[in-house]
C-alpha cells in the first residue's frame, strides 16, 4: 500500500465524520443519487447494465466508506465525484439515502418493491395486473350480456 501510495497523490481515506449518518439528509441524498447515480446503478441502487458488457454493481451491501471512495475514485467506467462536483455534505447525503432504501427496516411504503428496479418493472406490473383486471371484467361484463339476451 506504501508503494502504491508513492507512485502518486491520490485522495485521503475518509473518515467517520464524512461518511456517518449524523447530519446528512437523506431526501436530498435521494434526489442527487437520482441525478447522479441512478443512470447506471438504477433507483435505490440495484444495479443495472452498461454498454460492451460492462455494469454497475448494487450498491445494497457496500460499506459506507467504500460509496465515498468509490465517489472520489470513480473505478472503471463510473465518473469521479470530486468535492467541486458533490460537496462532502453531498456525498454523505448519497450514502444516508442509500442506508435508509437498502436497510431492512425499511418498509416500501407503496406495498410491494417490485425489486426497487423502477417504473419498467412498476408499468409492467400495471399493464398486467391493472389492464389485465379491466380485460376480464369486460370479458365478464360482455358474456352475461350476451346470456341475458338469449334468455
Ligand atoms: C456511468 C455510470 C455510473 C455512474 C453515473 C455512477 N456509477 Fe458507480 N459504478 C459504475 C461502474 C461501472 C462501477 C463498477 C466499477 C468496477 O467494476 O470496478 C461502479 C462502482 C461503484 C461502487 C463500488 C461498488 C462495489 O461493490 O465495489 C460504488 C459504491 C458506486 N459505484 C457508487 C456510485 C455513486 C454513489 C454514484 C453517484 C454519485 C455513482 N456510483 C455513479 C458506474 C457508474
Amino acid at each position: 500500500a506504501a508503494y502504491v501510495a508513492s507512485l502518486g497523490a491520490g485522495p485521503a481515506i475518509p473518515t467517520e465524520e464524512q461518511y456517518g449518518p449524523e447530519g446528512a439528509d437523506i431526501a436530498k441524498g435521494g434526489e442527487l443519487f437520482r441525478n447522479n447515480c441512478a443512470q447506471c446503478h438504477n433507483f435505490t441502487g440495484k444495479g443495472g447494465a452498461l454498454t460492451h458488457g460492462k455494469y454497475a454493481p448494487d450498491l445494497e451491501d457496500v460499506d459506507p466508506k467504500h460509496i465515498y471512495e468509490a465517489m472520489l475514485t470513480g473505478p472503471q467506467n463510473m465518473p469521479s465525484f470530486p468535492d467541486s462536483v458533490l460537496s462532502e455534505q453531498n456525498k454523505k447525503d448519497i450514502i444516508a439515502y442509500l442506508g435508509e432504501v437498502n436497510s431492512d427496516q425499511t418498509e416500501s411504503p407503496g406495498g410491494l418493491s417490485l425489486g426497487g428496479l423502477g417504473p419498467v418493472s412498476e408499468g409492467l406490473f400495471g399493464w398486467i395486473f391493472g389492464l389485465g383486471g379491466m380485460i376480464l371484467v369486460a370479458v365478464w361484463v360482455a358474456a352475461r350480456t350476451a346470456k341475458a339476451k338469449k334468455s
